[in-house]
């Protein structure tokens, strides 16, 4: 038996997809924690290109088992329409997919509200409902995927939160209100669809690594997007972080094995919000183009910069990693000067730990290193003794800083093209 967490290590969009993709070969169950559609994992196989927000990749492969956790907050009809996308395709989606009962649903109200607050404060959320929904939750006026299975809690709890949205939605942004009818017989819509998904799914999971299963859990975003332990406020509003794996379960902690960090050989970032290392000039741009920087779920730019292991060792510290995945090392192919931020300089202090202050997340200066770039390609390399000389140069350095070893690198978007320097699992 053996458990794996996969967890993205900088701000979301490491590439954790193909990770998760080549790894639930190996595994019988892929489980989903937190987040929700705000995510966008991208997978190709063959010549087919799969954009998945809720369900977990491992849907894409015959058999496995593939779960919603209690921690993720799940938009009916955006999985209702994820589930038709994947059955057009000839993926076997029913046997395969099971929803926690007590998993939170995103309402209506909370997309309203978030279009509201971000125009008053911008985080540059995916405007998705993720926010006011994880609100909700922690007020403990959820509306959870159980009550899909009782109309009349439903409609009662519907009842008590449009009261209060309604009043916000009317006084203090001036915005159309919503009704509670029409929500409540969407709703029961949604329930008649999906009510054949919803398990006690801590039970199962835990029965399955019991009995000696192979169980991955997939992360969404990325550690710096956490909740607790990212540049706050500009986060996303769960625990993305390999705790979460275990809240957003029910699975104790001292039955997780492996938890594998996703790193992107450079950094990306969506949305608001400190980056200390974004190269704003063309480079950025370049890497942008050639690396697809552009949002999965909502199409944005991405912001491009160099790796910053200010950022990475936190990342580290916080999630324990066991091992670690380089992405997208081929983007990196022509650039002759690589740069590396190993620290931060603020006023006339040098910082080695990630700082807490927005303040100085968003004034420091990038200590860099810098690292000779190579001109060969490395897109589709399979053996790590094939890559050029100074790509090695750059992995070691990332290795040693970090002191976690580089399991896997991945130097392209097709399943194939990967490098296994060691099997997690
Ligand atoms: P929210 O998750 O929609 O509330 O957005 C909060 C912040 O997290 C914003 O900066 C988003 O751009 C960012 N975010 C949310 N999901 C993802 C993701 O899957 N990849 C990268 N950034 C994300």
């Amino acid at each position: 038996m053996s458990t794996i967490v996969i967890i993205g290590a900088q701000w979301g969009d490491e590439g954790k997809g193909k990770i998760v993709d080549y790894l639930t070969e190996k595994c019988d169950y892929v489980v989903r924690f937190q987040g929700g559609c705000n995510a966008g994992h991208t997978v190709v196989v063959g010549n087919e290109k799969y954009i998945l927000h809720l369900i977990p990749s491992g849907i894409l492969h015959k058999g496995k088992k593939c779960f919603i956790g209690n921690g993720v907050v799940l938009d009916p009809s955006g999985l209702l329409k994820e589930i038709d996308t994947l059955i057009s395709k000839g993926i076997e989606v029913d046997n395969n997919l099971y929803i926690a009962k007590h998993c939170h649903l995103i309402m209506p109200y909370h997309i309203a509200i978030e279009e509201q607050a971000e125009k008053r404060k911008k985080i540059g959320t995916t405007k998705k409902g993720i926010g006011p929904c994880y609100t909700d939750k922690i007020a403990r006026n959820g509306v959870r995927m159980v009550d899909l299975l009782y109309p009349d809690i439903l409609k009662n709890k519907i009842r008590a939160n449009l009261e209060i949205i309604n009043f916000l939605l009317k006084n203090l942004y001036g915005a159309e209100i919503l009704d509670e009818e029409q929500i409540f017989n969407q709703y029961i819509i949604y329930a008649e669809k999906l009510k054949k998904y919803i398990v006690d799914a801590d039970v199962l999971i835990n029965k399955a690594i019991d009995n000696g299963k192979n169980i991955l859990f997939e992360g969404a975003q990325g550690t710096l997007l956490d909740i607790d332990h990212g540049t706050y406020p500009y986060v996303t509003s769960s625990n993305t972080i390999a705790g979460g794996a275990c809240t957003g379960t029910g699975v104790s902690p001292k039955k997780i094995d492996n938890i594998i960090g996703i790193v992107k050989a450079y950094t990306t970032r969506v949305g608001e919000g400190p980056f200390p290392t974004e190269i704003k000039d063309s480079l950025g741009e370049e890497i942008r183009k050639k690396g697809g920087e552009y949002g999965a779920t909502t199409g944005r730019p991405r912001r491009c910069g160099w790796l910053d292991l200010v950022g990475l060792r936190h990342a580290v510290r916080v999630n324990g990693f066991t091992g670690i995945a380089i992405t997208k090392l081929d983007i990196l192919d022509g650039i002759e000067k690589l740069k590396v931020c190993v620290g931060y300089k603020y006023g006339n202090s040098i910082l080695e730990d990630f700082p807490k202050e927005l303040e100085i997340l968003q004034n420091c200066t990038p200590i860099y290193e810098e690292i000779p770039g190579w001109k060969e390609n490395t897109a589709g390399i399979k053996d790590y003794e094939n890559l050029p000389h100074n790509a090695k140069k750059y992995l070691q350095f990332i290795e040693d800083s970090l002191k976690v070893k580089i399991q896997i690198i991945s130097t392209g978007q097709k399943r194939d093209e990967i490098i296994i320097k060691e099997s997690p699992v």
